[in-house]
């Protein structure tokens, strides 16, 4: 077993440390991968998008048939106690640090039976560590992305902590030495292991339907608005395989990765092969969205 960090968490009403937080071996969480979960980026302390994460959390929960246990100001108490430990456990203000948050929902602890079992106490937990993110090379000279057929369940809407699929998937573009997997069902893009893909094509971002084949990342309607504001296009619908492979430019967003260029697709360059004009566009606005959400976070709190 690797060593855990002495990084702060929070389960079930306790603040503790990673090494200490111990659930039940009958955690249906653990026996069938029953529970919800979400990763908030946090920049200079703040947690970015929170109720659109708080959103996507209901509709996750929702659709297990669970109540969230806990209100959002519980959620975002939690989140900003775990934010000012790490910041202080590393020596630095809040306000300094950049973090992701891991909240993870289970439906609880029982004895083994795939029914659903009523009236039983989720299990809450919630962890923070340094946000991971693409590299200034990334950044620079764009990513490369391998493709596979999306052999995922048909509930990807949700975004459940049971991931094999997605661990399988994204070991492929591991062990290809590539940043991600870029899935097709039935030859129309879906997303990747754990990134949206968006397409440019003649100045127009398109992006796959919001349906139960993709999550709707937080990013979608951020994506959108910037869109919007900058100016560029801006299309939900299906996208085939030659389309995808015929696109000037490629994006992957997540939570870490915000929005990054795909230059290269099984190994042959997308468009020039360079981060796109588009890219380029939206990365800077997106760095402007944080300034102004960390900017009226602050002035919300003075
Ligand atoms: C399968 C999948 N699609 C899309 C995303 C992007 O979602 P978000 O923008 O909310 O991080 C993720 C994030 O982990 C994911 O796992």
């Amino acid at each position: 077993m690797h060593n855990l960090p002495e990084i702060p968490c929070y389960l079930n009403g306790e603040f503790t440390t990673l090494p200490h937080a111990k659930i039940s071996v009958m955690d249906r969480g653990f026996i069938f991968g029953d529970g919800v979960y979400e990763v908030l980026p946090v920049y200079g302390g703040h947690p970015f998008r929170l109720a659109q994460h708080m959103a996507r959390l209901d509709r996750s929960l929702g659709e297990l048939r669970m109540a969230n246990p806990l209100t959002r100001d519980q959620w975002s108490d939690i989140a900003r106690s775990l934010i000012a430990s790490y910041a202080q456990s590393k020596g630095v203000q809040p306000d300094q640090s950049d973090q992701m948050v891991y909240i993870q929902v289970t439906r609880g602890v029982a004895m083994r039976d795939h029914v659903m079992p009523k009236d039983i106490a989720p299990t809450v937990f919630v962890m923070t560590n340094a946000m991971r993110m693409p590299s200034d090379e990334d950044r620079r000279r764009g990513v490369a992305c391998v493709t596979a057929d999306d052999f995922r369940w048909e509930k990807a809407h949700i975004k459940s902590t049971s991931l094999l699929g997605s661990v399988f998937s994204r070991q492929i573009s591991f062990d290809a030495g590539a940043t991600e997997t870029v899935m097709f069902r039935d030859n129309f893009l879906s997303e990747a292991a754990a990134s949206n893909v968006w397409i440019v094509k003649d100045g127009t971002v398109c992006g796959t339907p919001k349906d139960n084949l993709v999550l709707e990342g937080i990013r979608y309607g951020l994506i959108e608005e910037l869109c919007l504001a900058q100016g560029i296009g801006f299309a939900l619908r299906r996208i085939s395989r030659e389309e995808v492979l015929a696109a000037d430019e490629i994006l992957l967003s997540s939570a870490t990765k915000e929005v990054l260029s795909v230059t290269t697709l099984d190994g042959q360059a997308v468009g020039k092969g360079v981060p796109g004009p588009v890219y380029l566009k939206l990365h800077a606005a997106y760095q402007t969205a944080i300034a102004q959400s960390k900017a009226a976070a602050q002035t919300a709190r003075e």
